[in-house]
């Protein structure tokens, strides 16, 4: 397994581009599903998570051709046979159900097994299947495996007890063809969803009020191919203004959209971080005295959970008592005790982080225990001071585009070591 080897201390300069959205490209990908027509992904990251979707897709017939080069992904659903995937490529990643909802749509049904993914959290999906059922579907689990069928599918009213982002996006995509309209309160608002509706639109559904809590899908009879490109991962972006901030840099992020952006902007600013947007590109400088902060972790446009990691790895170099509260994900703090050992000073207290900042931090050899700890452990090895090695990387290369090579462009000592 790779790992990555960084020499620590350097401060960041120059420019880097962000990628297109995981989060928004593999419910993509998924709902291609939904339409025998080819559907074209341009810009779409190289990502392990996006070429395990696409071989998902591949295990049910679907044709599917990656051009690396060009960053586009071709999808030609039309001589799907199967109406159950691979169960392998499903238990790799929980992102693997968010093809129920455009099987049940398009093919009356699916057979998968139960998902994996990160190992933050229980993570059920029990509200996908409350909106299943109300559209008519039936659902049966057993044997490690989730099976549901429906003769018809009709649109109803949904309300989700809380704003699951694959619940949404799930119903969101069994409803495009279902009869009548369905409703969808207390949705989830996240940019990716609104970028699902927008893609979806592009297919020729009817869909108003993605990215906002109430979202109405009018069915309509049938979906046709689109040539489409995704919003940039404003994640990868928090990543790299995390990192900027850890090594006390200014650097230049191209590729951003200012209110996917609001809430780590904000806080950011709280903690003294000077940031400058300038239509898609920001200015974010780190130089200066900054300041302990408190963050809690929420639904959008709240903080994001996704990057409640990369935070933890900041503030530890921050001066002062920082409190994160993590209300998302039971298991998210697993990264405290791979920082402890690079010298971070981290209590965890139930769903909360307790962080002393430290003058000095020091590097030794981590492990990656999931993508965005994983993210967080290379930030605090660009930190500190002398060797860290970070194992286990490919819990990161599930999410991050090159995110060495990136580094490496704005100065970074990193390597990858291929073992
Ligand atoms: C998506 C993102 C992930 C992000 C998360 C929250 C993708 C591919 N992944 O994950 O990066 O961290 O949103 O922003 O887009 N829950 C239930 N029942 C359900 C579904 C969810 O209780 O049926 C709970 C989960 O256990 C969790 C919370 O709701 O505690 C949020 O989960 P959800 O919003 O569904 O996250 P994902 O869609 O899995």
């Amino acid at each position: 397994m790779d790992k990555i080897l960084i020499r620590g201390g350097k401060r960041l300069r120059g420019e880097v581009n962000i990628s297109s959205a995981k989060n928004s490209v593999l419910p993509l990908i998924a709902a291609t599903l939904l339409s025998g027509d080819k559907c074209i992904i341009d810009n779409a990251p190289m990502l392990d998570d996006v070429f395990v979707i696409n071989d998902l897709l591949r295990s049910i017939n679907a044709d599917v051709k990656i051009d690396e080069k060009l960053q586009r992904v071709t999808i030609d659903t039309s001589n799907i046979n199967r109406c159950e995937p691979n169960g392998e490529l499903v238990r790799k990643m929980r992102a693997s159900f968010l093809i129920m909802g455009p099987m049940i749509s398009r093919f009356g049904g699916f057979k998968l097994s139960l998902p994996g993914g990160c190992n933050i959290g229980t993570r059920p999906i029990d509200l996908h299947l409350k909106g299943f059922n109300a559209l008519g579907v039936k659902v049966n689990i057993g044997h490690g495996y989730v099976e549901a069928y429906a003769d018809r599918l009709k649109g109803d009213k949904v309300y989700l007890d809380f704003p699951s982002v694959g619940a949404t996006e799930n119903i969101m995509m069994a409803a495009v063809m279902a009869e009548g309209e369905t409703i969808i309160e207390n949705a989830a608002e996240e940019p990716e969803i609104e970028d699902l509706g927008n893609f979806l639109n592009s297919m020729g559904a009817n869909i108003t009020g993605a990215g906002s809590g109430n979202i109405h899908i009018y069915g309509v009879r049938n979906l046709k191919g689109t040539t489409y490109k995704p919003i940039y991962d404003r994640i990868e972006a928090g990543t790299f203004m995390a990192a900027a901030i850890a090594t006390r840099s200014k650097i230049k992020i191209n590729g951003i959209k200012e209110e996917h952006l609001k809430p780590i902007i904000a806080k950011l600013a709280e903690a003294g971080v000077y940031i400058k947007v300038d239509g898609e590109s920001l200015i974010i400088d780190a130089d200066r005295k900054l300041k302990a902060i408190d963050i809690k972790t929420m639904p959008y446009p709240g903080f994001p959970t996704d990057m409640q990691s990369q935070m933890a790895a900041v503030l530890s170099t921050v001066e002062g008592t920082s409190i994160i509260t993590e209300t998302i994900f039971e298991n998210r703090f697993m990264y405290a005790s791979e920082m402890k050992r690079m010298g971070a000073n981290i209590k965890i207290d139930g769903r909360s982080a307790i962080i002393e900042g430290v003058p000095k931090l020091t590097g030794a050899e981590v492990r990656a225990t999931d993508l965005r700890a994983g993210a967080a452990l290379i930030i605090e090895g660009l930190s500190a001071e002398g060797e860290t090695q970070v194992l286990d990387i490919y819990h990161v290369d599930r999410g991050y585009v090159s995110i060495e090579e990136k580094l490496k462009k704005l100065g970074a000592d990193i390597e990858r070591v291929k073992q």
